[in-house]
């Protein structure tokens, strides 16, 4: 179908919550997007760091293929193979504790907000000035951005939001002894790409420590080996005793997981939480096929690297470059108007993520060549 078609269908039939440039995407693989005219794109967004491997990377299609041949989905009443191959692994590479699968990042960061609630009954949560950890209620709750969260008021209660920069104390001081928990995201990405500065993070270890709090941070954006290690807290060696996942996890399947330390792993009980296609054996497959590639040390090495050449060209721009791994912004004064530029005039699919940031999610598979060319793209339209 035609971009007009869709774009009536859109009219017709479709809610608006999301204003969509005029493009339509009818193929990928790996870095590269075709349009509908058959026109090529470099994809530095990645569906917000889905695409961890870039597109239809040939292992993950495999893995989808072959699952989707054999059983796509009994419900959680029984075992199969992928969805505990996959808990296992997550457990193994990250807290060594309990998984528990769904299909998104807000559902990941309800199941650690209820775990919480069950650790510390009633308690209240702590969490980060810009942070965004999903738009279901419970998740909305914990985002701290008041255009996201006042159409919705009344939300649930119990949260309260300290800075992000500068000293930690105003985190030390909320934490107390009524906090069920403090969620962090180690990198912020929808807040504009804030890497948290390991002093903060050590900061809320010793308060959730002290007052018997736990300490959840959200990899759903910053995770996966985006940063250059599997997982971001690894660079800061700060441990949390719960953690979240989706995005790139699935590599375009959807998927998440909230991970607990050992200690934690048994907080919810059979009829507590649960959820239809949580585990699904396709999904599990894809998840599994994206771990065999990324969980890696040489090919995380790669990613930090790769990071590092990208920031450094942009700098080379005279840009103000921040983030970590292959998770970066920069500012630019009407970020909005540049990113539609770089896609309609360069077909570079780039994001802001405000009116002054632009953010880059490129896939971590991402070649040197390709760096180079999007880096020579945004020369272009700035
Ligand atoms: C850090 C973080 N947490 C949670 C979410 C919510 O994930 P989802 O959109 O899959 O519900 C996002 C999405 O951008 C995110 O970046």
């Amino acid at each position: 179908m035609a971009l007009a078609d869709l774009q009536a269908l859109e009219r017709e039939a479709v809610m608006a919550t999301y204003l969509r440039y005029p493009v339509e995407f009818v193929r990928g693989e790996g870095t590269r997007l075709w349009d509908d005219e058959g026109n090529e794109y470099l994809d530095f967004l990645t569906g917000i760091s889905v695409a961890q491997l870039g597109h239809c990377h040939p292992r993950v299609v495999e893995a989808v293929r072959e699952q989707a041949g054999r059983l796509m989905l009994v419900s959680n009443f029984f075992y199969t193979e992928p969805g505990m191959r996959l808990c296992k692994r997550l457990s193994d590479s990250s807290l060594g504790g309990g998984v528990f699968l769904c299909n998104s990042g807000a559902e990941a960061v309800e199941c650690a907000i209820k775990l919480a609630r069950r650790h510390r009954p009633g308690g209240e949560f702590v969490v980060l000035e810009g942070a965004f950890h999903g738009r279901t209620m419970g998740a909305l709750s914990a985002t701290m951005q008041e255009e996201k969260q006042a159409p919705f008021a009344p939300l649930v209660p119990g949260f309260k939001a300290v800075r992000r920069h500068g000293p930690p104390l105003p985190l030390v001081e909320a934490v107390t002894d009524r906090t069920a928990a403090v969620i962090i995201e180690p990198v912020q990405g929808e807040g504009g790409i804030h890497p948290i500065h390991p002093h903060m993070l050590a900061a809320a270890r010793d308060a959730c420590e002290e007052h018997g709090a736990l300490l959840i941070f959200d990899e759903i954006q910053c995770g996966m080996g985006r940063t250059g290690t599997l997982w971001a807290w690894q660079q800061y060696e700060i441990v949390p005793d719960v953690m979240t996942v989706a995005k790139g996890l699935g590599g375009g399947v959807p998927v998440g997981a909230c991970v607990t330390s050992p200690e934690f792993a048994d907080l919810l009980q059979p009829g507590d939480h649960g959820t239809t296609f949580g585990g699904a054996p396709v999904a599990a497959a894809a998840a599994n096929a994206v771990l065999d590639v990324v969980d890696d040390d040489a090919f995380l090495a790669g990613v930090a690297e790769k990071g590092e050449r990208l920031a450094a060209a942009l700098r080379d721009l005279g840009l103000d470059v921040r983030g970590l791994g292959l998770m970066l912004a920069f500012r630019a004064d009407d970020a909005p108007a540049l990113v539609r530029r770089a896609l309609l005039e360069q077909r570079l699919v780039l994001n802001a993520t405000g009116p002054d940031t632009v953010r880059l999610l490129p896939p971590l598979t991402v070649a040197h060549d390709e760096i180079d060319e999007a880096v020579r793209r945004i020369g272009a339209v700035l």
